[in-house]
């Protein structure tokens, strides 16, 4: 089977390398890929946006499957345009994708569908919100309708501050469009976790717990990132919890969304609060995560292509997870700047040579090949993901790699992985 992956990112390098493990593919391209992806497959200059492109070259080269990475190609409706070409592609539609693109359309699903969230408001009129602004307890998160790359939720503490946020989101629009309508949110407390699962509309497989660091400093300190590592699985996320998630969120989901004829087919990434009241939503995506895939899949024992196969065909039924009884732990190694301006091209060194899948991944994001070397491009550059049958070694294994790679400037968290340990003590009796 030939497959066409969509996207540049470190998790589109942890789902070609697990579809490179696939008895059944053998063919791997990627558009647009980087340095480390070519390694793995041939990389094709064909922008993630280009559907006509991307949708040409499937049908050129014969493509038995293409996967989407990211969510803007489905939020812009490449699954449809696909399906419409006779085109075989993994991933929601447009319509079903909303689920990401719309946290209005979201938040008032998960009212009408009964599913835990933080109380809300929607708000398309300035003068509006801030009334409400004045006339209410804080915290609370405000939070742009649309997409923005990670960096559309600011948590807000007063009045004063509440109403500066709504300004700079309604009117002096830093996140574009998908801030004429801003939500305003409650603020939850506990843990936030990451749970995906396979779906193929019908059938709802859960993959294992993982937690995602957004902060770009230790501690939780600093402005929010794309997210500077992730473990998985979570030791305090139990089978009862486990339990809660799919019968509370995720079974609900995917039954709301059909019978509103927005079937979901791909994967269903639920951000979670967890207490000890059990699970709240905090968001929705449509799509694997960006690092957790870079965890999770590494402890996936199933052939990736041929679940994506299964949901496509609707027979996910057929299906059952099997998962490594190991922890994995992703450091991200990012450009100094990041998630400010960041320098591109410098070159990057000590990349390990050997292989050792059982025991560590270099997943690439931000990176490029040049004819010196393979240099930064991106915010973002590397994902060392560490395995081990304990967390403790898990982690030690992934600091040791990014310990000897460097590039000027890199920086990444030092406490990747600390937060289950702190948690395992407490739940552990
Ligand atoms: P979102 O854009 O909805 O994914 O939110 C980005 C980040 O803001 C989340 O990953 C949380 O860390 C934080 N956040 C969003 N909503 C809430 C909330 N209601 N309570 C606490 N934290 C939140
Ligand atoms: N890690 C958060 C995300 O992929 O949206």
């Amino acid at each position: 089977m030939n497959i066409l992956v969509v996207g540049a990112g470190g998790r589109e390098h942890a789902i070609c390398w697990k579809l490179s493990r696939s008895k059944i593919v053998s063919k791997i391209y990627c558009a647009p890929g980087n340095a480390g992806i070519a390694e793995i497959a041939q990389c094709l200059p064909i922008e993630m946006l280009d559907i006509a492109g991307l949708a040409s070259f499937a049908k050129r080269e014969r493509i038995d499957l293409t996967v989407v990475g990211p969510e803007d190609p489905l939020t812009h409706g490449i699954v449809d345009e696909f399906e419409t070409q006779g085109l075989r592609i993994f991933g929601p539609t447009r319509e079903a994708s909303i689920i990401e693109g719309s946290k209005a359309f979201a938040k008032e699903f998960m009212r009408e569908n009964h599913i835990p969230t933080a109380p809300f408001k929607i708000f398309d009129d300035r003068e509006e919100a801030l009334r409400f602004c004045g006339d209410t307890r804080y915290p609370l998160v405000i939070k742009a309708d649309g997409l923005a790359a990670g960096k559309g939720a600011i948590i807000v503490n007063n009045v004063e501050e509440a109403r500066e946020t709504v300004d700079r989101m309604m009117v002096d629009k830093i996140f574009g469009e998908a801030g004429s309508k801003v939500i305003i949110e409650d603020k939850l407390i506990g843990e936030e976790i990451t749970v995906m699962a396979f779906t193929d509309g019908k059938t709802v497989l859960p993959m294992l717990p993982s937690q995602d660091h957004k902060a770009v400093r230790d501690g939780d300190q600093g402005p929010n990132t794309g997210g500077m590592g992730a473990y998985c699985p979570v030791p305090f996320v139990t089978d009862s919890l486990m339990v809660d998630i799919m019968d509370l969120v995720l079974e609900p989901t995917v039954r709301g969304l059909k019978a509103r004829n927005r079937t979901f087919k791909g994967i269903l990434y639920a951000g979670l609060m967890v207490n000890d009241r059990g699970p709240k939503v905090i968001e929705f995506n449509c799509r694997f995560g960006d690092p957790e895939t870079q965890v999770v899949l590494p402890l996936l024992e199933n052939d990736l292509a041929e679940v994506f196969i299964s949901i496509v065909d609707g027979n996910l039924s057929l299906e059952e997870l099997t998962w490594r009884d190991a922890y994995a732990v992703c450091v991200i190694m990012a450009s100094k700047g990041y998630p400010g301006t960041y320098e591109k091209g410098t070159l990057i060194k000590g990349l390990p040579t050997d292989r050792r899948d059982d025991k560590c991944h270099v997943f690439h994001a931000g990176t490029k090949k040049l004819d010196n070397g393979i240099v930064t491009n991106g915010g973002r550059v590397l994902g060392v993901t560490g395995l081990n049958a304990n967390l403790h070694d898990a982690i030690a294994g992934a600091y040791d790699i990014a310990d000897r790679i460097k590039f000027e400037g890199a920086f990444y968290r030092t406490d990747i992985g600390q937060k289950a340990t702190r948690r395992w003590g407490r739940y552990a009796h």
